[in-house]
């Protein structure tokens, strides 16, 4: 079993390990006294994971109270927010009572949001179900639902109280769902960890999950401890999202969350060297690595539509949009441009070489 701590507002523990579902009870004994626990989860996560976790809370003295939703995206709204809240009510969990998220990052942020604000914060745990919650959403404690006008448009800073990983869970996830967590993976290899990223570039699908869960949440765990409220370094999390944003968007969400964010990897490896503000061109090398792992490389959106859906993004401050710029394989720069320079600079990212 491997343990990653994170000292931010509150201290806790990622703890990583094949099989430890049904040590749930176990695991949440070691930090919390005995008393009800309230899942959150989707329907497709309920029918796959829910007994074992139950069982095992029970068996360790929990009791338990269950809130199942419609899985997908558009289940991460007010209304769902506002039903988890009564049913926490209905089932009078107290201060002394947790929140256990258990599936991917809709549950983990709609969940955690309504952990951080029922009775002004009661405490959450977070067991992510998809590779892409386990080394992302559920760790550095940002919750979040979407509004009408665009997506994590309301939301906290919450850190939980502990995070449980079982990669197990990961075996029953259609293949795209998968990949879209080796995106986040190669994400991470590009921000600071080349021999993950030439690990990753290998497109070997007999991967050590433990080992890639545990160096991809040190790395966020570190630049959360540095800049928990996301005013500075936080934000090198955010390779390729501004575009992998936009792209979400324009695709009218069909385009998922990884597979988007490694088009924009791409995009703006290619406009940063085109641009000269790399010290390698490392869109050939990511984008090599997206190929052997089945993810795509470009979109069929123009960098008129593009620009235009980056501008909603909620990164933006006033008039400049932050991006990030790999200089090599293993080290990012944030990057401040004025918004009437991103037309050209996504126009450089997409345009095909000559
Ligand atoms: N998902 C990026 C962050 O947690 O800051």
């Amino acid at each position: 079993m491997k343990n990653v701590t994170v000292n931010a507002s509150r201290s806790y523990d990622i703890i990583i390990g094949h099989g430890i579902l049904p040590m749930t009870g176990q695991e949440i004994c070691k930090r919390v006294t005995a008393c009800t626990a309230a899942i959150v989860t989707d329907n497709i996560v309920d029918s796959l994971y829910s007994d074992a976790v139950c069982k095992s809370l029970q068996e360790t003295g929990f009791s338990i109270c269950k809130f199942v939703f419609k899985h997908g995206e558009s289940s991460k709204n007010l209304t769902t927010f506002g039903q988890i809240l009564e049913f926490l009510a209905q089932n009078q969990l107290t201060k002394s009572d947790i929140v256990v998220a258990l599936g991917g990052g809709v549950t983990g942020d709609i969940a955690g949001f309504a952990a951080s604000v029922y009775l002004r914060g009661i405490k959450l745990i977070q067991i992510p179900t998809t590779f892409l919650a386990a080394i992302d959403s559920s760790v550095g404690g940002k919750t979040a639902i979407d509004l009408a006008v665009g997506k994590n448009l309301a939301g906290t800073f919450y850190q939980p109280s502990l995070v449980l990983c079982d990669p197990d869970s990961f075996s029953t996830l259609p293949k795209n769902v998968f990949a879209d967590g080796i995106a986040e993976a190669i994400k991470y290899g590009v921000l600071s960890a080349p021999q993950l990223f030439d690990k990753l570039a290998q497109g070997n699908p007999h991967l050590d999950l433990a080992s890639i869960i545990e160096q991809c949440v040190t790395i966020k765990r570190d630049l959360v401890m540095r800049d928990e409220y996301d005013n500075g370094d936080r934000q090198l999390l955010n390779f390729g999202h501004t575009i992998g944003h936009a792209i979400e968007h324009c695709s009218g969400y069909t385009i998922t969350h990884g597979h988007a964010v490694a088009i924009g990897m791409v995009t703006i490896s290619q406009a940063a060297w085109q641009l000269g503000l790399s010290d390698l061109d490392c869109s050939k090398p990511i984008k090599a690595s997206l190929l052997a792992n089945n993810l795509p490389v470009s979109s069929p959106f123009t960098a008129k539509q593009l620009s235009e859906a980056a501008l909603l993004d909620k990164k933006r401050r006033q008039d400049s949009i932050t991006l990030v710029i790999p200089r090599k394989i293993g080290q990012c720069i944030l990057h401040q441009i004025p918004i009437s320079s991103l037309y050209n600079f996504i126009n450089q990212g997409i345009r095909e070489e000559a």
